[in-house]
């Protein structure tokens, strides 16, 4: 309940930073569709469906385009972005980029986080020590991510079963043991920044 409440709170205070972008009302009505799942400014409240306010304009461009074009891997968005045209895509894009991250700060035993430390070593370089710093704008941003939503996508490039586009991705998700997702996932998802 606390939980939803923040999360709740969280969207709120987006939609008033949001509303300081004004961009072109078209993707905005189109941007509204995503709500549903994605929640209000793109702060999701989980636990399988990402946050994607605040992501790069260059990753969420990346995944949107390569999922329509079938290159990468999705259970339903990419027949979801069949609809769109490249324009609008760019647009959602640079819509959902200009909103604030908001963290979704999850706790998790302490054990827990101490193994996903530990197992995120590697990840540092590109991620930032706690998944808050990606490197490039290729990156996303994993801090305050929903644990559940992390795990799967983890699971998606380290066993390598489905098309997943970036090769050092799956190489480093690769050197994870099974074991070490949940923590891994865990470990993002309780970092405030
Ligand atoms: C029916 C629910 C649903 C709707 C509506 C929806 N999405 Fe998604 N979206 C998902 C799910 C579930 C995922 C997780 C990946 C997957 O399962 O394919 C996802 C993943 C994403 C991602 C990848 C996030 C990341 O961090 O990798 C982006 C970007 C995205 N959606 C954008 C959008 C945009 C933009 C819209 C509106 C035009 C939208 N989605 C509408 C369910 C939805
Ligand atoms: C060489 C840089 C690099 C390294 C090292 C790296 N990553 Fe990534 N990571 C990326 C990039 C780039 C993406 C986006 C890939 C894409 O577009 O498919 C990504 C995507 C992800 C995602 C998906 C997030 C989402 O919203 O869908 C997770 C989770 C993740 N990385 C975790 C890790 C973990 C855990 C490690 C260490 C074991 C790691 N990464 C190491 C660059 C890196």
């Amino acid at each position: 309940m606390k939980l939803k409440q923040s999360v709740l709170l969280l969207a709120v205070l987006g939609l008033a930073v949001g509303a300081a972008y004004a961009s072109d009302p078209k993707i905005e009505a189109l941007a509204r569709s995503c709500n549903s799942c994605h929640g209000l400014n793109g702060v999701s409240a989980g636990p399988s469906m990402p946050s994607i306010g605040g992501q790069s304009e260059a990753y969420l461009k990346n995944i949107m385009l390569q999922w329509k074009s079938g290159k990468r891997y999705s259970a339903t968005m990419g027949r979801h972005f069949k609809g769109y045209s490249d324009e609008e895509l760019a647009g959602l894009a640079a819509y959902f980029s200009q909103l604030p991250w908001t963290p979704v700060v999850q706790h998790a035993d302490a054990k827990v986080l101490a193994h996903g430390k530990e197992a995120t070593d590697r990840c540092e370089t590109c991620h930032g020590a706690t998944g808050g710093k990606p490197d490039d704008a290729e990156t996303p941003r994993l801090n305050g991510q929903w644990a559940h939503y992390l795990a799967l996508e983890l699971e998606k490039y380290r066993n390598g079963e489905v098309a997943m586009t970036h090769k050092k991705m799956r190489k480093n998700a690769q050197k994870l043991e099974a074991a070490d997702v949940p923590a891994v996932a865990h470990f993002y998802a309780a970092q405030p920044e």
